[in-house]
């Protein structure tokens, strides 16, 4: 058989097919009408899974979006590592802003354009590809389990539900997940920390109509300026949230954790440029790196109330809404800070209208140990097709079930990202460089040789 290298230039082409036809599939989670494809993706999934050389392979049903599992043990002595992706992607929308239709990939530039094309579909494959080089070529040294979800763009509550029902199923000495980002291209890094979330929706309600902003305005609160006044209540002058208690768990950044983080590598001009930002902004006291990856920070995703048609309308509307996220750092607790939030919202409302809090789902912020066998045996890997070291990077991202995977399984996860940030995650025209979907499958087959123990 043939290395690793040959493998992937000899079947690049089946490779995008297989690829493509799992991106065609529209499993969009936020939305209710794409429903059917979620079961699609998953079906196709487990038939990768199966070609690829999985034992057998299973799409089990959960209270939200199946959950693929398959299988191969090999040496129930030998190790066994656990595969973690989703298949379900966010919306493409603003659909008008993407150059090709979202879910018709399409080869640019040596990157496939599409919604999933990285996150998380083309990563995920990664590993199905590494997966199917290893078993083929009878090279696979570790038990191997796969557990593809399609719900972690909006909280992996099925797939936690699974865990929780299927411990012994998914009992593993390590998980290894390519969801995340690295530093920068040339720079390979894992992503050792990723911070916690809390996503709410807001609804403001005035008046029981929309109503003539001549007759009414001045003496009705009206919902849109209200729902204006409290966000603009959550945070302060230097930019602190500003919710009763909300930093009291909040994990102190030490000194030489500061020290560390100014070694890699971020031009703050290249940052501005990259988003066609005129300036930075954030937290009084730290530095872009730190905001990022260490703090927390609260972000309207989506305000919407009253009209915005063209021209005017003079009206005082009925009612108006706001999506809200918050990110959580390390030793905060999504379901207090959650409380908190709505107490303090109720709190600062202005008189005049009512508002009701909607926590929609949460999860905690993760930080790994870079000492690990699972870590080390990571960083061998990335070194040995990187030619370089990777960094520990801690990331400002979610996946909020890899935390649960601690708490549930008890197993830790290793973050082997080979997204870039330029890669659009979430964002039109996103994309996923073909040389680092190869990178990926090659780095991951490394993986397995030296989490398996060989060191040479
Ligand atoms: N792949 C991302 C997580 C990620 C993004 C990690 C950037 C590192 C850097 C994942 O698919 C994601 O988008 N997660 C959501 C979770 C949320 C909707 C609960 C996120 O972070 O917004
Ligand atoms: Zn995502």
């Amino acid at each position: 058989m043939t290395d690793i290298k040959t493998y992937i230039a000899e079947n690049q082409s089946r490779f995008l097919d297989e690829l493509f036809g799992l991106i065609r599939i529209p499993s969009v989670s936020p939305r209710p009408e794409n429903k059917p494809f979620m079961k699609i993706a998953a079906g196709y999934i487990s038939e990768l899974l199966l070609k690829a050389g999985v034992d057998h392979s299973q799409v089990y049903e959960t209270p939200g979006n199946p959950v693929v599992y398959g299988e191969k043990i090999t040496d129930k002595t030998k190790p066994t590592v656990l595969v973690y992706g989703h298949y379900d992607v966010m919306p493409a929308d603003p659909l008008d802003l993407w150059t090709s239709p979202p879910f018709e990939p399409e080869i640019r530039d040596n990157r496939i354009y599409a919604r999933g094309a990285n996150d998380d579909k083309g990563q995920m494959f990664m590993h199905i590809k590494a997966f199917e080089y290893l078993a083929k070529s009878k090279k696979l040294n570790c038990n191997v389990k796969f557990m593809i979800e399609g719900e972690e763009e909006v909280g992996s509550a099925g797939l936690k539900d699974f865990c929780t029902k299927n411990r012994e199923l998914l009992a593993s000495d390590i998980i290894i997940v390519s969801d995340t980002t690295m530093a920068t291209e040339d720079t390979p890094s894992i992503t050792n920390g990723l911070r916690g979330i809390c996503s709410f929706e807001v609804e403001v309600t005035g008046p029981d109509r929309d109503l003539h902003s001549g007759h009414y305005g001045g003496a009705v609160m009206n919902p849109v300026n209200a729902l204006s006044k409290i966000i603009a209540g959550l945070t302060d002058h230097q930019q602190k949230i500003t919710i009763p208690g909300f930093y009291d768990d909040v994990e102190i950044i030490s000194d030489i954790e500061r020290e560390e983080l100014k070694k890699a590598p971020f031009h703050i001009e290249k940052f501005k440029k990259s988003i066609k930002i005129p300036d930075v902004y954030g937290e009084t006291g730290f530095t872009v790196l730190e905001r990022i990856g260490m703090r927390p920070a609260l972000d309207v995703n989506g305000i919407w109330g009253g009209y915005s048609g063209e021209g005017t309308k003079t009206i005082i509307p009925s009612k108006a809404f706001a999506k809200i996220t918050i990110r959580l750092v390390p030793d905060q607790d999504p379901d207090k800070i959650a409380a908190l939030f709505e107490k303090h919202i109720k709190n600062t409302a202005p008189a005049g209208i009512k508002v009701d809090v909607k926590y929609l789902h949460g999860g905690k912020a993760y930080v790994s140990p870079i000492e690990s066998k699972g870590f080390v045996s990571a960083s061998l890997a990335y070194e040995k097709t990187f030619g370089k070291k990777p960094i520990p990077i801690r990331s400002g991202g979610s996946i909020p079930i890899i935390s649960d995977f601690e708490s549930i399984l008890g197993v830790k996860s290793v973050l082997m990202g080979f997204g870039l940030e330029s890669d659009a995650i979430h964002s039109p025209n996103e994309n996923f460089r073909i040389e680092y979907l190869h990178k990926g499958i090659e780095t991951i087959t490394w993986f397995y040789h030296y989490f398996a123990g060989v060191n040479s």
